[in-house]
């Protein structure tokens, strides 16, 4: 079985001095695939972040392109956040393709719309991951994935906000002036959304 002569070394090296070759790996082979599936999944993010922002420059929109662009870094940092954790759990980390994004929005409104119902989407790989380690009982990987499940609330909270600003600046019907203003202030939009769990009576 081994054919590698590096390995046959080892081997009689661990005889030698009767050690027997321990198995490091933390995470099973299923939670492997999991991880690792929702590791591409982050970097996929990025990926539709960066068109919908390259797209937002391009139809004018330099203060929305900003913000989507900002997003994109964030999703890569949850992309090495999951392979950070592969690693120290002992697993095997597959850099995998990225597909492209599938549509480009049509306008700001579809461009909310979809970053919506991606951030929903991965909420829903999120919870599939969780509920995996659940199952397995390892609960290493479902502490990790809590901050996760937190980020999520505050990423699914941003883009409900995205929403409600398109629609006070009048949806589909905004004029070029409104959708100028929501330019200018998602320019200055902080990353994060403030999340349920930090409130207080005095700070709501
Ligand atoms: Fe990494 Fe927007 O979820």
């Amino acid at each position: 079985m081994l054919v590698a002569a590096n390995g046959m070394v080892f081997i009689l090296i661990s005889k030698r001095n009767g050690m027997a070759k321990i198995n490091t790996q933390r995470i099973s082979v299923t939670m492997n695939t999991a991880l690792n599936s929702q590791m591409t999944k982050e970097a996929h993010a990025a990926q539709i972040y960066l068109a919908y922002g390259a797209w937002a420059n391009s139809n004018g929109y330099e203060g929305i392109s900003n913000f989507l662009f900002r997003h994109a870094h964030e999703e890569r940092n949850h992309m090495m956040k999951i392979l950070e954790y592969i690693l120290d759990r002992g697993g095997k980390v597959t850099i995998e393709a990225i597909p492209a994004a599938e549509k480009l929005p049509k306008d700001i409104q579809d461009c909310f719309e979809k970053v919506f119902q991606q951030e929903t989407d991965n909420t829903k790989s999120v919870y599939s991951v969780v509920k995996k380690s659940l199952e397995e009982e390892d609960w290493a990987t479902w502490n990790f994935m809590q901050w996760f499940v937190k980020e999520q609330i505050e990423e699914e909270k941003l883009a409900m906000n995205l929403l409600d600003k398109v629609k006070i600046a009048g949806g589909d019907e905004a004029s070029d002036e409104a959708l100028y203003a929501l330019d200018r202030q998602l320019e200055r939009t902080p990353d994060e959304a403030k999340s349920a769990e930090d409130a207080t009576t005095e700070h709501p």
